[in-house]
This record gives structure tokens, sequence and C-alpha cells, in this order.
């Protein structure tokens, strides 16, 4: 017996041992891995360990060894039926294994692959030509780092975790650093236009779009919830007014969250927000809630800081209470209630977990006719943001009540008067019900409602019509004729209450809603055509007011309404001199028009173009008019909330006014773009003769544009097509033309000849080639931003001297031939172009 105990002690001991022994090995770490290497999610990778919570590691990579360290592989959790290809932190032994420590799982700080996890069997691959990329088993390329064509050397997983491809002379072509999915580790930057996205639970790793983010802009660090548009939660507005150079972004280091304006550390950063210093390694992370948390291993991941805490109490978080929800100290959730009349509009999403959120008892309609508020006092919002001020409380209830997308009124009175700041939010997230003796402000919320309507007259009637038809026939007359008379008169109201919106509209800077009457008149029957885009004809019209419009038919758009409402108002709410202003919209039937202003001297091709122009433009207009729509293109990409890619920038979309000023049309047309999907995108759009060539290989950014606006660029200083026939044949391509006379310096020979103007000052014009040179470099990480370009054309910096003249690749040039050919036919160009 006693004998049998003690083989069993040494034979349970064995077991550990040889539990740690086989993942101990190899005796190093193995952080870096050549090209032509591919790995499968399958044993065969030596360092799978199973963990008890569920969790499960295959390491590729592994850097360092005794204690916690990074790691690169395949990561499961639960029924492992799906992998993601992540970096990690694990705990590590003397030998460089993975082990599982008493307490403590992996930590998932980046993956590759998390809106797409793959299956057992799944294969990463460092090609030959130096890509990495993520295969499923069905064969479909579910990631790829698209770096083909970049001189890949190899992969190195570094000490701070940063997945990197070098090339051959150690310097960063790919890294994951740049690519944040909801994770910072320390030393990692988080850059203007990058953002950290939560994923949807702790059990679910798909990011939750649309909800939580945190993001730094030109003003500073925010996190935001909601996305139509987005509101601020969290704000640290540091970097003011200054619209100046240098790159903004916030490092996380040792002992703080820092905020920096200048790229070249070390540096006095611009703001700080403390964290505990670090005794081991730490990660932050933006949890599904909406908390920015600071997790440190200490024996265990424990949670050192919650980064908001120090400016958010607990009723500020957006979903402390859920969507709809009232939050009063101590975190007690209730759902709002009228009390006047006293009737139940919310009902709790799950009773037992009032925190869950209210849902509406009846949705909410576009029909104005059957909505009430509920009035509810000192009630304030998280939001940093309001969207007018000066108004008197009846305006701000009256422009939700007329804004089919407004869900609420929320007003708080300016101290010692009759105004105050109104904000409608399309989203309603948690309210805070606030003590009026501890929070002297004055505030309200007035939340829309849907009553139910009362049956319709006419099915009553018709219930009974069938028994005692013959004999009534004078009363169902009499009916229809009572029915009539209410259709009449609600249609009566509805204009009323429409015509009252677009006031209302007009003064909180929205787009109006116009009905389709009102368009048929204005535009007289819809008679004098503008011209025809690729996705519906424009025509000229007139309002009441006397104002002219132009008024575009999005003809078998097939989008359902409310998507088209909201993207409606996110255009209209964007304003720029050099955007051309929606003034409004219609959805009548199936049709949808937009209305925009109206630009006498029409778009720009009219003006370019030797043999064509109605006028030769000085050299002075021109280079106003490509400051212009410098300016625009600027807006769209760095200063909106959303990142805007035009997608389709051509003269045809350029419209200039009476005075020549110019304005860039048809933005936001394109889909609406978040900033930190910068490179998603894959059908082809845009206008064959403006595309860039990184639209073979879909890595689509902001840089298109300015592709784009290099062609038109040049075309005004040519004054030439970029693709004219008429030319001698070796001049048929403005590109082969500019790549020409670039290595001759020719540039001269390139100026519009039939403009004494513009030869009169050809120097200048020939400086102005070289910034088009620029925006056409082949490779678009090479072509300037839209602000760089706006500060070349004002004087305060210089065109770069380091530029290839080789504006084509040799394998595209088959293809850009192609492209141009089919230029030649107009189906072509509005097939691509359009609808969008
Ligand atoms: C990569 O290649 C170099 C040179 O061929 C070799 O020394 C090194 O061991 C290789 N590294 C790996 C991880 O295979
Ligand atoms: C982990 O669990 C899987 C499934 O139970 C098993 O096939 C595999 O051998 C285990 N791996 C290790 C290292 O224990
Ligand atoms: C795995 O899932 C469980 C819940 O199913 C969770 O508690 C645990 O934290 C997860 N582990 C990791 C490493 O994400
Ligand atoms: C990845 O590697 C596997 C195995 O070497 C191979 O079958 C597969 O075709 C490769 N995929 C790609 C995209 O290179
Ligand atoms: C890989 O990363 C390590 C640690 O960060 C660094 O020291 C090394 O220079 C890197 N190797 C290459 C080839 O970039
Ligand atoms: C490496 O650096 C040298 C000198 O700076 C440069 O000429 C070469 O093009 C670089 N190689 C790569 C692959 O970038
Ligand atoms: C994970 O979250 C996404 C986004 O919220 C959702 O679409 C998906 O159904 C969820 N997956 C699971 C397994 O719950
Ligand atoms: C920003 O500009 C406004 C008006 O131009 C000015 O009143 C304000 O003081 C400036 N703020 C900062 C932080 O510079
Ligand atoms: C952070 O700073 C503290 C104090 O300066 C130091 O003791 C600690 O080692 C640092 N931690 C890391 C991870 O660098
Ligand atoms: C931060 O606030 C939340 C409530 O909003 C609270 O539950 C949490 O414990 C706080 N975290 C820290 C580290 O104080
Ligand atoms: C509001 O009124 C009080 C008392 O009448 C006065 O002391 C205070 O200065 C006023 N505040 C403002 C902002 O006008
Ligand atoms: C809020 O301000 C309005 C207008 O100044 C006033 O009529 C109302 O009594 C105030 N309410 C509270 C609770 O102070």
């Amino acid at each position: 017996m006693r004998e049998l105990c003690i083989i069993c002690y040494c034979f349970s001991l064995f077991l550990i041992l040889n539990c740690y022994s086989t993942t101990a090995q190899p005796p190093f770490d193995y952080p870096t891995a050549n090209l032509s290497t591919s790995w499968a999610n399958t044993e065969s990778l030596r360092h799978s360990v199973n963990f008890t919570d569920g969790s499960r590691v295959r390491a590729i990579l592994l850097r360092g060894s005794f204690g916690p360290k990074f790691a690169c592989g395949f990561f499961c959790n639960g029924t492992c039926t799906s992998y993601l290809f992540a970096v990690f932190i694990v705990q590590t032994n003397s030998g460089g294994g993975i082990v599982q420590p008493a307490s403590g799982f992996p930590q998932v700080v980046w993956s590759a692959n998390r809106d797409h996890p793959v299956s057992y069997g799944a294969t990463l691959n460092l090609t030959e030509t130096g890509e990495l990329a993520l295969q499923d088993v069905d064969g479909s390329i579910v990631w790829t780092t698209n770096t083909a064509r970049k001189s890949v050397a190899g992969l190195n997983l570094t000490d701070d975790g940063n997945l990197v491809l070098f090339d051959a002379n150690s310097s960063v072509v790919w890294q994951s650093f740049d690519y944040p999915t909801d994770c910072l580790v320390q030393g990692q930057r988080l850059y203007l236009e990058q953002s950290l996205i939560p994923s949807a639970s702790s059990t679910n790793w798909t990011a939750q779009t649309g909800l939580f983010s945190l993001q730094v802009t030109d003003k500073g660090l925010f996190a935001y919830v909601g996305s139509n548009p987005p509101q601020a939660y969290y704000s640290r507005p540091v970097f003011g007014n200054d619209t100046n150079t240098g790159r903004r972004y916030v490092r996380f280091l040792n002992g703080s969250l820092s905020l920096f304006i200048l790229s070249v550390e070390p540096s006095e950063p611009d703001d700080v927000i403390p964290i505990p210093r670090a005794s081991s390694t730490q990660y932050m992370k933006l949890m599904p809630d909406g908390h920015l948390k600071v997790f440190e291993w200490k024996e265990s991941w424990l949670v050192v800081a919650d980064l908001f805490n120090n400016s958010l109490g607990e009723c500020n978080y957006p979903m402390a209470c859920g969507r709809n929800g009232i939050c009063s100290g101590n975190q007690q959730c209730s759902c709002p209630i009228s009390s006047s009349p006293r009737r139940d509009y919310f009902r709790a999403v799950n009773d037992l977990q009032p925190d869950m959120g209210c849902n509406e008892i009846t949705l909410l309609t576009c029909n104005t006719q059957d909505q009430t508020f509920i009035a509810l006092d000192n009630i304030m919002y998280f939001n940093t943001i309001t969207d007018t001020e000066r108004v008197d409380i009846e305006t701000c209830k009256k422009a939700c009540a007329n804004n089919c997308l407004c869900k609420a009124a929320l007003f708080e009175y300016g101290s010692n008067s009759s105004t105050g700041v109104c904000y409608l939010p399309s989203e309603l997230f948690t309210m805070m019900n606030v003590d009026p003796n501890v929070v002297h402000r004055n505030s309200s919320a007035f939340i829309k409602v849907q009553n139910v309507r009362s049956p319709p007259l006419a099915s009553k009637s018709q219930a009974n019509l069938g028994v005692i038809l013959p004999s009534t026939i004078g009363s169902v007359l009499f009916l229809l004729g009572v029915i009539g008379l209410l259709t009449y008169i609600i249609h009566k109201r509805r204009r009323h209450a429409q015509s009252k919106e677009e006031s209302i509209g007009e003064v909180l800077g929205m787009p109006n809603r116009f009905s389709y009457d009102e368009l048929k008149t204005a535009t007289n029957n819809f008679y004098k055509k503008l011209g025809e885009g690729g996705f519906g004809a424009v025509f000229e019209g007139t309002l009441e007011d006397g104002s002219k419009i132009a008024v575009k038919c999005l003809e078998g758009l097939g989008q359902v309404n409310k998507s088209f409402l909201a993207e409606v108002q996110s255009i209209g709410g964007i304003h720029h001199v050099n955007l051309v202003r929606l003034r409004g919209y219609c959805a009548w039937k199936s049709q949808r028009f937009l209305v925009y202003e109206f630009m006498s001297n029409g778009s720009l091709d009219r003006w370019i173009y030797h043999g064509d122009r109605e006028q030769v433009l000085e050299w002075e207009c021109r280079k106003k008019i490509i400051l212009d729509v410098a300016k625009g293109l600027a807006y769209l990409h760095e200063d909106c909330r959303q990142k805007i890619i035009h997608l389709d920038i051509k003269p045809q979309n350029i419209l200039l006014d009476g005075d020549f000023n110019a304005k860039v049309s048809d933005f936001g047309l394109s889909k609406l773009i978040d900033r930190n999907q910068s490179e998603v995108m894959t059908t082809m759009r845009g206008t064959p003769g403006y595309l860039a060539p990184e639209w073979l290989n879909s890595v689509i950014t902001e840089k298109v544009d300015v592709y784009s606006f290099g062609i038109v660029l040049l075309e005004m200083l040519c004054g030439r097509k970029n693709f004219d026939k008429s030319q001698p044949e070796e001049s048929w391509h403005l590109l082969g033309l500019l790549q020409k006379c670039c290595e001759q310096e020719m540039l001269l020979d390139m100026v519009d000849k039939y403009s004494e103007d513009m030869q009169t000052h050809s120097s200048e014009v020939v400086e102005m080639i070289k910034v088009a040179s620029w925006c056409l470099q082949y490779d678009y990480t090479k072509r300037p931003s839209m602000s760089t370009v706006v500060k070349v054309l004002e004087g305060v910096m210089k065109v770069e001297s380091r530029l290839d003249y080789n504006f084509t690749d040799p394998r595209m040039q088959n293809t850009a031939l192609v492209e141009h050919e089919k230029d030649m036919t107009p189906l072509m160009a509005s097939v691509l172009s359009g609808p969008r």
C-alpha cells in the first residue's frame, strides 16, 4: 500500500515535471523569422499551451524569457472553434518556454483578424515577396500586410510587443503599432487618425464598431460614443487652435499617458495623464463598457488605473445605465417616465439588470403627428459639444420635433438668461439626474416619444361592410367623404409642419427636407438640366425666397430611408467655404434628391481645356482655384470628425461660383470612411484617367484624392486633357509627357501655350507643375497630404526635392492604356463613378 502511494506520488511528480519540460523547449527565445516561412495553426506549432480558463495559445514568435513576455501566434478561448492571429503577453520560464502560472492567462494586446477569426489549420505565411498573410482553411486570405512590393527582409517581434516587417537596412516597413486594436502597450503611440475600438464583449473579440472609440484629433485626446455623429464623453483638449505642423499623438509611457505635438522626442509633453509607475509589464485597454483601464502584472493581472475616472463620475459613462437610461448617484438606474399624463413610454431591457438600459415601447417613426416629449428636469448629459447656443427652450424642442433623427432635446439655461444651449442627439445614451442643491445648473431633457395611433377608422367600417352593404351605400359614401376630408386636413397640416421644419433646420445648419412638389415647382417640372452625373441628372431651380439651387436626382438608389437620411445629415453637417453646401434633400417614393447651392459658373471642365473652354483663365485665377480645391479637400481629409475620402476628384466635380471661387462637390456620396479604417475599400470607384495606381492592389487611402488632384492640377496648368488624341502621338498621355519633360528638365514646354498670361508667369507655373508631380508620386506614401499641399501653395513650405519622376509602374502601363481607351466612351466613366 505504502509503495503504491510512493509510486503514485512519483508518477504525478513525473507528470508535473514532464509537463514543464515539454513547454520549456527550445531553450531560447525565437523572436524573428525569415521570408518564405509558413506556420499552420495545428499541433505542429511546438509552443502550444492550454490554459485552465479555456484559452489556448500556439506561439509563433516569442521574445525574451523569465517573466511576462510578448509572443505572437494563434489564440483562442472557450470552444476554440475560431482563432485570432494575435500579439499576447504570456508568462515564460527561464528556458524561454510558455508556462501557466497559478493565476494569469494570456493577455491579447493586438490582433490582426478580430473581425474575421480563422479555423484550426489556418496558415500564416511570410511570403517570399515579403508579405505577411493569414489564410483560412477554405483558402480565403483573411488578412494581409500588403507589403509585397516593399522589399521586406524579415519579421521581428520587438521587446515592447511591436510586430515589425523590416527591410535590408533594418528599417520598419510595416508594424502592428500602426494598426492598434483596443490596447496600447508601454512605449506605443496613438497618432492622429488612429483609434482604439473595444471588442464587443469580453468573450466576443469583434470590434464594437459604432459604440466607443478613443482618438487623437487635432484638438486633443477624445473618447467618443456613438457614430452618427459621435458624442464625446471624455475630452482632453490640449492642442488649442494650433494648426501648426508637427504630428499630434499620445504615448503610453512609464508613469503617464502623454500628449505631444512634436514628434521629436525627448521633449516636454503638452499634457500628461498620470498613471502609477510600472514595476512590471503594463498595458492599457479600452474596455467594452467605455472605461480605459491600465493592467499590470503583479503575480496576476490587476487593474492599476481607470483613466477616465479622474474626470468622469460613474453616471458620466455613456452606457452606465444603458441607452435611454437615467443614472442617479450610486449608479441607480431607471427609465424615463412621463408624469403628466402618467404613462410608460420606456421599458427596461431587463428588469433584473436595470443598467442594461431602456427600450422605447413604441418605436419612433418619422411621422411628427403622433409624437410628444417627456419633460425631465435636472437632467444633464455627458456630451461636451452642443449644437446651438443662445436659443430658447421652445426653439430647441421644435428643432427636435422637426428632425426625424433627433431623439431628444437637451437644454441648459445660461446663467441669468432666458436662452441657453441646445443639443439634439440622434442616439440617446445614459442621462444623469443631478441634485439641484449640489449642481447649480438649470438643465432639462425633452425625450421624444411616439404615441400609439388609435386604430384607423377605415378598418372598423370595412368589417361591418359585408353584412349591411345593401342598405348602407349612402352611409358608406358619407364615411368616405369624412375620410377624404380627414386626409385632406392631415395632408395640409403636414405640409404646414414641413415648411416650419425648413426654417428651423436652416437655423441649426442642418439640411432641410423638401417635398417632391416643392422641388417640382422650384425646378419648373425639372425643366432645365444642368448636367448628367454618374448617378443621375442635375436640374436648375429657384426657391420661393429667390435663391437658386441645383437639384440632383439620385435614381435607382435602392437604399433604405434611414441610411439615406443618416448620410444626408452627416453630409449636411459639413460646412466649408470650399465645399458645395448641401441645402436639403427629398425622399419621395423610391426617389432621392439632393438639393445643393447653385454655382453659376458651372464645373471646372468648362474652363480649362483649350478648344472647349468658354474663356481662358488668367494665372491668378487658376492659382486661386487650385488653392480653393486644396483647402476643400484638406478639410474633408483632416478636419471632419469622420474622415471623408472623395474618391472621384475630377474637373466635373469642381464647381465655380460667379466670382470663380471653387468648391468641391459630390463629397460624402462615396462611403463615409471611419478614420480608423483608412485602408479598406474593395470595389473600384472613380473615373478612369483620375484613378490612382493603388486602386489595382486595393490599398485605398485619402492619397487617391491627392493623386486625382494632381491630375486636375496638371490639366489646369497645361490647358489640356489628361488623355488627348488631338496631340502628337507621343504626347497623348499627359503623364508620359510629364515624365519626359521632368527627365529632360523641359517643364516649360508643358505650360498652357494658348495663354499669354500663363507664359508670362511660366516660372511660377513650373513650380506648380512640381507640386503636381509630388501629388502624382507612384508610391502613395510619398505623396503629400492635402494640408501640406495647402502650405506649399501658401508659400510656407517647399516642395519635396527628391521626387520620383517615374509616374507609371511599367507593369501598370498596359492597364493604364486600357483605362484611357475606355475613357473615350462616356458610358464606362459613368458606370465606374456611380451610383454610390
Ligand atoms: C534567417 O536567415 C539567416 C541568414 O540566412 C540565418 O542566419 C538565420 O538563422 C535565419 N533565421 C531564422 C529564424 O531562421
Ligand atoms: C490542448 O487541448 C487539445 C484539445 O483538448 C489537445 O488536443 C491538445 O493536445 C492540448 N495541448 C496541450 C499542449 O496540452
Ligand atoms: C476566456 O473566456 C473566459 C470566459 O469564457 C474569460 O473569463 C477569460 O478571461 C477568457 N480568457 C482570456 C485569456 O481572454
Ligand atoms: C501559404 O503557405 C501554404 C503552405 O506553404 C500554401 O499552401 C499556401 O498557398 C500559401 N498561401 C499564400 C497566400 O501564399
Ligand atoms: C528586433 O527587435 C529587437 C528588440 O526590440 C531589436 O533589438 C532588433 O534590432 C530588431 N531586429 C531587427 C532586424 O529589426
Ligand atoms: C538601405 O540604405 C541605403 C543607404 O542609405 C540605401 O541606398 C538603400 O536603398 C536602402 N535599402 C533599402 C532596402 O531601403
Ligand atoms: C460578436 O459581436 C458582433 C458585433 O457586436 C456580433 O455581430 C456577433 O454576432 C457577436 N458574436 C457572437 C458569437 O456573439
Ligand atoms: C482660439 O481662437 C479663438 C478665436 O480665434 C480665440 O478666441 C481663442 O483664445 C483661441 N484659443 C487658444 C487656446 O488659443
Ligand atoms: C518605471 O519607472 C520606475 C521608477 O522610475 C522604475 O522603477 C521601473 O522599473 C520602470 N518600469 C518600467 C517597466 O520601465
Ligand atoms: C472607476 O469608476 C467605476 C465606476 O464608474 C468604478 O466601478 C471603478 O471601480 C473605478 N475604478 C477605479 C480604479 O477606481
Ligand atoms: C447674474 O445675476 C447676478 C445677480 O443678479 C449677478 O451677480 C451676476 O453677475 C450675473 N451673472 C452674469 C453672468 O451676468
Ligand atoms: C430655470 O430657468 C428658467 C428661465 O430662467 C426659470 O423659469 C426656471 O424657473 C428655472 N428653473 C430652476 C429649477 O431654476
